[in-house]
């Protein structure tokens, strides 16, 4: 088992950087729901027929990433559909342009933007970057959330703090499926495990929406398998800032890509214990 890791101070200039996130989350969000009002058509599949992008994806990850390159020219920014740009400044934009695009397709209210500001940091997470700065905004529920270092989280400005559920069996967890076969022959077996054993499981179709639930105690916990750096950037700072502890595989292993489990600290690991059927 490894030693804790001791964050780093956060660079005086987070809450700035959350600030940005912030309008940049709402004004993308409000173009996505305007977007959305004209008709919605997939233009594209991905790793497979039901991973799809919607040309609202493509529009929204356009206006953000040109909003970053005019105000912060040496910022890198990764984008989920496509954008890799490198930077100087120790800075990248993490970007998920729509999360939950399933949802947006079929007109259900659980899609969001997700914007995080992010540093280079090996063991943080399984992509080598932890979010110092962070924000998730939902154009159909109206809620911003935000989310910077050390600064704890607000939804709609006011501060929020996690259920901090400790117990499983009445323990209400988020989940979500990956797109393709294998993936989800993995997850059926996760879900077979964890649900005899709590309250119930919530798949509400955008992992960065889930974990700011769990941020606002809507939740009491969330895991999956195969998440993307855009998927999870924005949300894990902001379910962290709120009282979330977010595990990985095991003690010594980075959350991300393999495994990400987010829970009050007294419910985290027998979450992933169950899951992972270790
Ligand atoms: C997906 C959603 C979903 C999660 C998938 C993600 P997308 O992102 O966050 O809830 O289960 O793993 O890929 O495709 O809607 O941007
Ligand atoms: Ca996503």
């Amino acid at each position: 088992m490894t030693a804790p890791r001791t964050p780093e101070a956060a660079p005086a200039d987070a809450a700035a950087l959350a600030d940005f996130a912030g309008e940049l989350a709402e004004r993308a969000a409000r173009l996505i729901l305007d977007l959305r009002s004209q008709g919605v058509e997939v233009a594209a599949s991905k790793s497979s027929a039901v991973d799809i992008v919607t040309h609202a994806d493509r529009e929204s990850e356009r206006v953000i990433v040109e909003a970053i390159r005019i105000a912060r020219p040496d910022d890198g920014v990764l984008g989920e559909e496509g954008t890799g740009i490198e930077g100087t400044s120790g800075i990248t934009w993490v970007i998920d342009p729509i999360d939950g695009t399933v949802n947006y397709l079929y007109n259900l209210p659980a899609y969001c933007v997700s914007i995080a500001a992010t540093v280079a940091d090996p063991g943080a997470f399984a992509d080598g970057r932890r979010a110092i700065a962070g924000a998730v905004c939902n154009p159909r529920t109206g809620e911003l959330f935000v989310a910077h270092q050390g600064g704890g989280t607000t939804r709609n400005g006011e501060p929020i703090r996690i259920s901090g559920k400790t117990e499983l069996a009445t323990a209400l967890v988020g989940t979500g499926f990956g797109y393709t076969v294998e993936r989800r022959i993995e997850q059926a077996a996760q879900v077979s495990r964890l649900l005899p054993r709590a309250r119930d499981i919530r798949r509400m179709g955008s992992a960065a929406y889930d974990l700011c639930m769990l941020a606002a105690g809507r939740l009491d916990a969330y895991y999956e398998r195969g998440l993307q750096p855009w998927d999870y950037a924005a949300g894990a700072l902001i379910a962290r800032e709120a009282g979330a502890e977010i595990l990985g595989h095991t003690d010594g292993t980075a959350p991300g890509e393999p495994f990400l489990c987010a829970a009050a600290p007294g419910l985290a690991p027998e979450l992933r214990e169950i899951v992972l059927g270790d």
